[in-house]
């Protein structure tokens, strides 16, 4: 039996990755619409991955004998003004996210609950990764984006991206 607090937290982490998975496909289907069709595919990828976080979350409860309750999906909201920002957006939402990561894990470590604890290991260390990505696509943004020719050849780069299933199996 998991604390309730710390089920409930879990419980609702499934929901924030259900959203990021949303969020990141709005991302993508607005650069398709810009015809980068590179960076529509980066984050199509990206919200499959989030996908996969909110499936393990779910596996996680179920492990541990808690009925999960899925709740609704909020709109993505967010302004995407210009490709630029639209990074800017992703990083802000990583870092978001990884607050709530760690405000479970908190809440696991003033409980003692040690197993909840390893489970999230991963997660703490797949934050820091999808920083370091949203971070990077805005450093390169910053330095090839304005170029067309650099920015195509982004594109491509971002192209290549493929979907491969999370390392975490529980
Ligand atoms: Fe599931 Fe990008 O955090």
């Amino acid at each position: 039996m998991l604390d309730k607090n710390v089920a409930a937290l879990l419980n609702q982490q499934v929901n924030k990755e259900f959203y990021s998975a949303y969020l990141y496909l709005d991302f993508s289907n607005y650069y398709y619409d810009q015809g980068l069709e590179g960076f529509g595919n980066w984050y199509k990828v990206q919200a499959q991955e989030e996908r996969d976080h909110a499936m393990l979350f779910i596996q996680y409860l179920q492990n541990n004998g808690e009925r999960v309750v899925l709740d609704a999906i909020e709109k993505p909201n967010v302004a995407m003004t210009s490709p630029k920002t639209v990074l800017e957006e992703g990083l802000k939402h990583e870092n978001y996210v990884t607050s709530l990561i760690h405000a479970i894990y908190d809440a696991a470590y003033s409980c003692k609950d040690f197993r909840t604890m390893q489970f999230l290991d991963w997660f703490v260390k797949e934050q820091g990764e999808e920083e370091t990505n949203a971070d990077n696509l805005i450093k390169k943004y910053s330095l090839f984006g304005e170029d067309p020719r650099s920015l195509y050849m982004l594109d491509s780069e971002l192209g290549s991206r493929v979907y491969t299933a999370p390392s975490l199996v529980l």
